[in-house]
């Protein structure tokens, strides 16, 4: 079994970013600029939105946080929204998810500039992934296709199994991973809360991808010999024994999973640094597409 290294991965490709932002810089060319908004004070979406500034220190990329209180109306967001779709200084911007119940998250999305999607999230960057046009993956998805990719995992033939149908990881995994491209060719099959006996696909899969925040579903008699598994998962359980008073699982039983595998991506330190990696990738992306 080997472990898909997502921390040392994403340590790389930031590492390739930072030579190339250096490059941009000596030619008299812009810094890269990514914003976050951030709306109310949910401990795990700080912490990630937090990560994703310091991964812009790292690689040498200018970076505003955007804070928005909790209880700002729809109207109001969409207004800071327009702000950084007109400001030529930040090259791509981002919206944290979730957002508060009072907000609209499809309007939200339609507000960000495509051009400034760098979440891959808006409608048409996710019909141009749809037909394999350039544009801006969502970071999740293109993050795990980066980590099959360096690791030169055999995609094509494969039966692939993504669990769970979210609009930012499970349904664009599932066009990726059947795309004809060197990551893709494979048989994909998109499982979710209705479908029957999921067990009777997951024995099958050769590559099976869980995205459905459930800590540890998929167990060990659920997966087959040889198996790659990629998981999404990365929920914070109570643990009193943790300085901080949870620790984080994996929607994977990793124990039982893990010896039966070719290739496991760890909770944390798989998918998580790869979607931040992503984030900087599209950033520069946005910044060459001008
Ligand atoms: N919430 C969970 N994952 C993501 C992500 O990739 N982007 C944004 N904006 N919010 C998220």
């Amino acid at each position: 079994m080997i472990l898909l290294d997502g921390k040392k991965t994403s340590n790389d490709i930031k590492d390739e970013i930072t030579i190339k932002v250096a490059e941009l810089k000596a030619q008299g060319k812009k810094t890269p600029h990514l914003a976050a908004i951030i709306v109310g004070n949910n401990g795990a979406s700080v912490t990630y939105v937090n990560a994703k500034v310091k991964a812009c220190e790292k690689v040498g990329f200018e970076s505003t946080l955007v804070q928005l209180s909790e209880d700002i109306s729809e109207d109001d967001l969409l207004a800071k929204i327009e702000k950084l779709n007109n400001d030529d200084a930040i090259d791509g911007f981002i919206v944290q998810l979730p957002l508060p119940k009072h907000i609209d998250e499809h309007k939200v999305t339609l507000a960000v500039s495509p051009a400034k999607d760098v979440d891959g999230f808006h409608p048409e960057n996710l019909g141009r992934m749809v037909l394999s046009l350039p544009t801006f993956l969502p970071a999740t998805p293109y993050g795990i296709v980066q980590l099959l990719d360096r690791y030169n995992i055999e995609t094509s033939g494969k039966d692939c199994v993504v669990i769970g149908r979210s609009h930012i990881v499970g349904s664009p995994m599932s066009i990726l991973m059947a795309r004809n491209t060197k990551v893709g060719n494979c048989t994909v099959t998109l499982t979710h809360s209705r479908t029957k006996n999921l067990i009777e696909y997951t024995k099958k899969a050769d590559i099976i991808i869980v995205a459905l925040g459930v800590p540890e579903f998929l167990t060990g008699e659920m997966v087959k010999d040889g198996v790659v598994v990629v998981d999404v998962g990365i929920t914070r359980v109570e643990d009193a024994s943790k300085k901080s008073g949870f620790r984080l699982l994996g929607d994977v039983k990793f124990d039982e999973v893990a010896p039966k595998c070719s290739y496991i991506t760890p909770v944390p330190g798989g998918v998580g640094p790869m979607t931040i990696a992503s984030l900087m990738m599209n950033t520069l992306q946005a910044v060459e597409n001008k």
